[in-house]
């Protein structure tokens, strides 16, 4: 998707530390970028990045559940600077039509019990709170799981 400098792609091998950056900078206990490239690797078709001119500004990185068509989002983050422009809905679109085409029908994520802005994001997206796992985070804060599954047809 090209919107004048604004560019969502799939991510590639060569972006996994600029994704970390991104990672790092959004999140108190960020994943590493052996873990980054793991999930890059495990499932490149899943992982997409968003830039403007040129440089990686967001990201979403999901992979593959044992449950059939279900997919896993296990990141998604936009920089600061860059954050309330639409940027995270335009992102979470793009990776749902793309899974759509991929035959995938539902979703599932963590999400911080605390993390407002993003569980907003997610509702708006019909994802629908399943549950609270307890301790999920390092500090010992809990995540809701929250699932979307599309209609088959
Ligand atoms: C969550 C995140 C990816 C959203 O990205 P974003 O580009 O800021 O989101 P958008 O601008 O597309 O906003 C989409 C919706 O998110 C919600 N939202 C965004 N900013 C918000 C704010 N300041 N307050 C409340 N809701 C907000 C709203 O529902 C918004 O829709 P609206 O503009 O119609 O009100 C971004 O805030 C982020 O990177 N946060 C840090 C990392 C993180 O928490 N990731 C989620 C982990 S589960």
């Amino acid at each position: 998707m090209e919107n004048s400098n604004l560019l969502i792609r799939h991510m590639r091998e060569e972006d996994i530390p600029k994704v970390y950056e991104v990672e790092r900078k959004s999140f108190p206990f960020p994943f590493g970028e052996v873990l980054i490239g793991n999930i890059f690797y495990a499932a490149p078709e899943l992982c997409f990045i968003i830039e403007r001119d040129k440089k990686i500004i967001g990201f979403l990185m999901a992979g593959y559940t044992p449950i059939p068509k279900r997919v896993h989002i296990l990141s998604i983050a936009v920089l600061e600077e860059s954050r309330g422009q639409g940027l995270g809905r335009k992102i979470l679109t793009y990776f749902l039509n793309s899974i759509r085409k991929l035959g995938y029908l539902s979703v599932k994520l963590e999400v911080n019990i605390d993390n407002n802005k993003a569980i907003k994001l997610y509702e708006e997206f019909n994802f629908k709170i399943e549950s609270k796992i307890r301790k999920y985070y390092q500090d010992g804060s809990d995540a809701y799981l929250m699932i979307r599954v599309e209609n088959e047809k």
